[in-house]
């Protein structure tokens, strides 16, 4: 199952007519992002136009992409459905557990011996339950999603946020959390609420040392790190046209870094071309019949200021070379002299100690190939490597075709480090330091997307800028932050002043792609006799038990904590070192809500059991109420739940024995993920009645047997000293949802149907 061909017939057979009446309905010509949402409602032809920004809708998507951390709980609530096979097409990626230490061959089999059982873990589920599995070491999720998977026109959800990187080849690709994806594997309608569209003018053409990684630099500074958020950025002009495949993907990926939904291209001739370097002719055919739409309505492109909310103009031929950062993506810098004064003026360490290429955002061939052609004339012109250099190919098929055609050979010879086709150090999997809390101020530069502190090492006082592939070799050669290549002198071992002549590269590969193993696992047809095992010791991996229904009468439940403020999901349920127990419930638990500050002494992880008037934290004070049978509450503020779409930050109170979360206002993700764990997520109809709220405080529920939509529940609050307020709460539970509640879980109602 390289790719499913017969899958894409349909989505383009469908298309001429569900587009149709889109245009129909909106009564205008639509943009190439309009098509394909409207060619993908779960109710097939559209009957009304929907309010972009507004309308939250159901969309059925094509394809599903899991990486190895994040596909570890959503494979184990995915079982809990009681599914044979996934309901579409869905593929495991192993690239997030590899961490790059001393090359690919050492660090691959010490990445297999300690996460062996996760490993382990995902190829037995991905083959019981029809999931195609790439295996450690054949790529980064994205970068094998361009070559295999992606297709003009498509939909595809992905869990992880660089999913978006499959726009590259035209499609709609959103990054989500682990319960949306098992909502689709297991055959539910997945909901987004319709974005807003950004259109962005692509003139003049990339020359020298500018990249596209260099378009989205730009648009980065343009538009900050927020400014895509809640909206769809589609690239167009003759900018776009003449930029290869890959270097759309790098555009699309690094999308995430501006908050974009998702970004995308219209089908061109590039894509073709990849389709078919790529082994996917027949994709390309079946693209070139249906091409029209494939991309926009020519009106739209001709008037964008008409069709889009935002129009930004970028005219390649002026565009120079930038490096972003540090710490954030969007704080832009021209190479050369900008820089000096910048980094003299913020104290950044002009001193470069590493360069880095890869991440799925810039380990294409084309990427490769122009790095190396920095890399060959340092070592034509006598240059010596003045900081360290790094190299994560993007696929196997990447790293096979570069090495025989020599790329990975230059690198070497300036002893390079060629770690594995995997995530690394852009996820902070890099082994750079044994202490690195405590390690020196320093800078790097890389060809990634995300620079935050201490991403790449862990170091809090690394400085990473982040730019295109070929100026990174550049920069790590020089081994200076304000290297400018395009003026700048280097004076190599026999005393001479040279200088770099502008890189080039292959957008493919001359004498094509090639492969021996590229590490993918087809699953059996017939899953059902394959065994998942799961160590009963193992602290890394746990097997789900359904979760048992609260019930209509939830009585004598406590307060656990009333939250004081700002509450994300970060707050619930911290990443960091907890990231090692996303696939074992109860051990991941144990960072239920640690990083809420409690509004009762205003410290993190310090409330009151009122079961013994002892204070402790979170996690064990929960577990001590649901030892005694006794139900919790959580209180919150304004957008509890804010960040990401994060399920463990459902799934912990419920496992913990939370029954409500009662706030004045819900992040909407995490809303309706608490609704999925089958538990209580309700706000307060009266705000100020957050502040009634005391620290030894009993919850009655007075009419939960009456749970219906639109209808408040009356909830009675009886404090120490006897008396008792009784205050209404709102909530937005459909009829499903109530019976996802009733059921105890999303999961266990599909199960129910199933076995019905
Ligand atoms: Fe991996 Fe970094 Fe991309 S973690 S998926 S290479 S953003």
């Amino acid at each position: 199952m390289a790719f499913d061909i017969d899958m894409i017939k349909k989505v383009y057979s469908q298309m001429a007519e569900r587009v149709d009446a889109a245009r129909d309905v909106v009564g205008r010509p639509l943009t190439l992002s309009e098509k394909i949402l409207y060619n993908h409602l779960w109710d097939g032809k559209a009957t009304k136009a929907f309010t972009r920004g507004k309308d939250y809708v159901d969309f059925a998507p094509d394809r599903i992409a899991c990486q190895d951390a994040t596909a570890q709980m959503a494979l184990l609530q995915f079982m809990q459905a009681g599914k044979p096979k996934v309901a579409v097409p869905t593929t495991v990626h192993c690239d997030h557990l590899i961490q790059a230490k001393e090359g690919a061959a050492k660090d691959l089999k010490h990445a297999n011996s300690v996460s062996s059982e996760v490993f382990e873990f995902l190829a037995s589920v991905s083959n019981k339950y029809g999931i195609g599995f790439w295996k450690p070491g054949a790529g980064i999720i994205h970068q094998v999603v361009l070559e295999n998977y992606a297709f003009p026109g498509g939909m595809m959800i992905g869990t992880d946020s660089h999913t978006v990187n499959a726009g590259g080849l035209g499609m709609v690709a959103i990054g989500v959390g682990g319960a949306d994806a098992v909502d689709v594997m297991a055959g539910m309608a997945w909901e987004l609420k319709f974005p807003k569209l950004i259109g962005v003018r692509l003139t003049g053409k990339l020359s020298g040392w500018t990249a596209p990684k260099d378009v989205i630099l730009k648009v980065a500074e343009i538009l900050t790190a927020k400014g895509g958020t809640g909206a769809i950025v589609e690239y167009f002009g003759p900018g776009a046209t003449a930029m290869s495949c890959t270097g759309k993907g790098t555009i699309c990926n690094m999308g995430a870094e501006i908050g974009a939904t998702t970004s995308t291209f219209g089908y061109d001739e590039s894509m073709e071309r990849y389709l078919r370097a790529t082994d996917r002719a027949d994709v390309a055919d079946e693209a070139n019949k249906v091409k029209e739409y494939l991309t926009a309505d020519a009106e739209v492109y001709a008037n964008p200021e008409q069709y889009f909310d935002q129009v930004i103009d970028i005219n390649l031929s002026e565009l120079g070379p930038l490096l972003n950062g540090p710490f954030t993506p969007d704080l832009s810098t021209t190479v050369g002299k900008e820089m000096t004064e910048k980094a003299t003026a913020n104290e950044w360490p002009l001193q470069v100690e590493w360069g880095l290429i890869g991440s799925c955002t810039n380990s294409s061939y084309e990427d490769l190939s122009r790095a190396s052609s920095i890399a060959q004339q340092a070592i034509d012109k006598g240059l010596k490597m003045k900081a360290e250099l790094g190299i994560n190919p993007g696929s196997e098929q990447v790293r096979y075709t570069a090495e025989r055609d020599g790329i990975l050979g230059i690198f070497e010879q300036l002893d390079a480090k060629i770690f594995t086709n995997a995530c690394g150090p852009c996820i902070g999997q890099w082994a750079r330091y044994s202490d690195p809390k405590n390690a020196p101020k320093n800078s790097i530069v890389h060809s990634f997307n995300r620079n935050f502190a201490k991403r790449a090492d862990g170091n809090p006082n690394t400085h990473a800028f982040v730019a295109s592939p070929e100026l990174t070799a550049a920069i790590a050669i020089s081994g200076r932050l304000d290297f400018n290549p395009m003026t700048d002198k280097l004076i190599n071992e026999e005393g001479q002043e040279v200088m770099f002549d502008e890189p080039t590269g292959w957008e493919l590969p001359p004498k094509g792609f090639a492969v021996e193993d590229a590490g993918y696992v087809e699953p059996v047809v017939d899953g059902s006799k394959v065994e998942v095992s799961v160590s009963p010791t193992s602290e890394r991996l746990q097997l789900l038990t359904p979760f048992k229904p609260l019930g209509n009468k939830i009585e004598g439940a406590k307060l656990l904590i009333k939250a004081f403020g700002k509450c994300t999901t970060d707050h619930i349920s911290m990443a960091g070192p907890w990231l090692r127990f996303r696939g074992h419930l109860d051990n991941i638990s144990n960072n239920m809500l640690i990083g809420a500050v409690n509004a009762f002494g205003m410290k993190t992880n310090f409330v009151k059991n009122q079961l013994t008037g002892e204070y402790g934290g979170v996690p064990d004070t929960a577990r001590a109420y649901k030892a005694a049978g006794v139900h919790t509450v959580v209180v919150g503020d304004h957008n509890y739940g804010e960040g990401s779409s994060r399920e463990h930050a459902a799934m912990e109170p419920r496992h913990l024995g939370v029954a409500a979360v009662i706030v004045k206002s819900f992040a909407r993700i995490h809303e309706t993920n608490l609704k999925k764990q089958g538990m209580l997520g309700l706000t307060f109809a009266n705000e100020t009645d957050y502040d009634l709220i005391q620290e030894d405080d009993t919850f009655n529920f007075v009419d939960l047997n009456e749970f219906a939509p639109d209808k408040q529940l009356t909830l009675e609050v009886v404090h120490t000293d006897g008396s008792k307020d009784v205050i209404k709460l709102n909530h937005t539970y459909n009829q499903a949802q109530i019976d996802w509640y009733n059921e105890g879980s999303a999961l266990n109602l599909i199960k129910k149907e199933n076995n019905a």
